[in-house]
This record gives structure tokens, sequence and C-alpha cells, in this order.
């Protein structure tokens, strides 16, 4: 039994879902949240950057005690994963690999779309993953940077939601693929308008859901498991913001957002 806490973050607001679907599956689990609102967008960042940012985030969250680490955020886990696990002393999961496994897993056609920033797809990390996996598989890579305000915002279902997701994506509908990884911890609220522009027919690979399983895996097999009477309490903290953060996260989250703070986690920098 082991109650120290779980520690993920995000470049924001997007890693809620990852938090969700955590716990849903895993209720007893006490989860320490990181949002790096201040340094927003990471998808549009260099792969240096990223990795920068996420070993500080990483640091922050090693100073709360966890006992795992998972990078909620698609463009953080896809180039940063080898530098947090060199650095950290407790286990690191990302969302990319538990993505790509289901995705190859899925597809019966053999082919695959990926969608998420232009950091993850300029990485390559889900097409290696995915061919890893399913060496025959056609991949079709698309980043779709303006997804991400759309949720920020709120519109994922109006009719500018609906022509942004159509420009984007209506010409897979000619591609035959019939699973498309949502690589981007926003994409998972756009779910409806995705579906609807590739016609219903395609599986949608939620990277949130399919990281949540494999945490609660993880936590068995390294006997890192809280105890039976834990009470899962769930701390938040931000780097800026944090007014806006709570009321776009409870969109995410699908409930309150209770203890938030406002941190600084480069004191003096
Ligand atoms: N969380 C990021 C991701 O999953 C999206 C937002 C951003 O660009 O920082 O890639």
């Amino acid at each position: 039994m082991d109650s120290r806490p779980i520690g993920i973050f995000d470049s924001g607001i997007g890693g809620l879902t990852v938090l969700r679907e955590i716990t849903a599956s895993l209720p007893g689990e006490r989860l320490v949240y990181l949002g790096d609102t201040a340094r927003l967008p990471y998808g549009t960042k260099s792969p240096e950057t990223i990795i920068r940012y996420s070993l500080q985030n990483a640091r922050f969250l090693l100073g709360k005690g966890i006992k795992l680490l998972v990078v909620a955020c698609n463009s953080a886990s896809s180039v940063s994963i080898p530098r947090l696990r060199e650095e950290m002393p407790v286990p690191v999961m990302g969302v990319i690999q538990p993505g790509a496994e289901r995705a190859a897993g899925a597809t019966r056609s053999g082919v695959v779309g990926v969608i998420g920033t232009r950091a993850t797809i300029a990485s390559g990390a889900y097409e290696r993953a995915i061919t890893g996996l399913r060496p025959g598989v056609r991949l079709i890579s698309r980043a779709c940077p303006l997804f991400v305000p759309l949720v920020e915002e709120g519109w994922v279902d109006n009719e500018i939601c609906r022509l942004t997701v159509e420009s984007y994506l209506g010409d897979l509908r000619a591609e035959g693929l019939d699973t498309l990884v949502l690589g981007c911890t926003h994409y998972p609220l756009l779910k409806q308008a995705i579906g609807e522009a590739l016609g219903g027919r395609v599986a949608l690979i939620d990277s949130a859901e399919a990281v949540a399983g494999q945490v609660a895996a993880l936590l068995r097999r390294e006997g890192l498991e809280s105890g039976e009477g834990d009470a899962g309490d769930r701390e938040y903290f931000v780097t800026d913001a944090s007014e806006r953060f709570r009321e776009v996260g409870q969109r995410c989250l699908g409930q309150g957002i209770d203890r938030l703070e406002l941190v600084d986690i480069m004191p003096g920098a």
C-alpha cells in the first residue's frame, strides 16, 4: 500500500481529461495536478523548450512527494519522456504509448489517422509507436492547431467549430481510415464534431482513456496502489490565471475544482 499521490501535469487545462479518467478508474488514489498555464501553449514550441518546461514541472511535482508521474500532455509526452525517465526517481508515464497501443489494436483497414498539435505531429512520436506495434499500418498525420483555442473558448458544438473541423479533416473521409488518434488533451471535447466530420464510422482513440487503464496496471505491477480507506483527494496547481482555469477546467472535468493554488515553479527566474 502506498498513499503518496500521483502527479499529473499538462501545459494547462486539457490534461484534466486525463485526470478525469484516472479518477474514474482509480477513485481512491490521491492526485496532484499541475497546469502550466503561464507558458501554455506547448504545442507551438520547440522540443528543447518543451523538455525544459517538462523537467521544471516534474521537479515541482516531485516536491509534492509523488509516487508516479503522468505526463498528461501529448506535446510534452512526444518529446520529453526519455529525459524525464533519466531524471525522475519515480516511474514516468506519457500518453503516446497507451494511445498508440489502442490504435494499433483497433484498426481493421490498416489506415490510421493521427491528429495533434504541431509539436506532437512534428515529433513523429505516434507514428513511431504505432508502426512499432503494427509495421504495415498506413498513417495519415495532421496538425490541427485551431482545435485547442476552440475548446478553450468552449466552442465545441457551434458552426465555427463544425467548419474548422471540416476544413482540417473533411478530406480524410476519402482515405479509408477506420481509426483516428485524438493526439491532444483537448480533442476529446471535440469528439462529437470530429466523429460527424468523418462520417461516424471511425473509431476515435482517446489517449486520456487509454492512459488511465495503464496507470492502474502499473500501480498494481509495482505494488504502488493506495490503501482501501484512502480518500482520493485532489489538489490543483496552476502557474497563472487560476480563475480562468477553474471556469474552463470545470468543463473538462465535469465537476467543480476546489483546492486550487497559484504557484511560481521557478522562483527568482
Ligand atoms: N496539452 C497540449 C497537448 O496535449 C495541448 C495544448 C498546448 O498546446 O499546450 O498537446
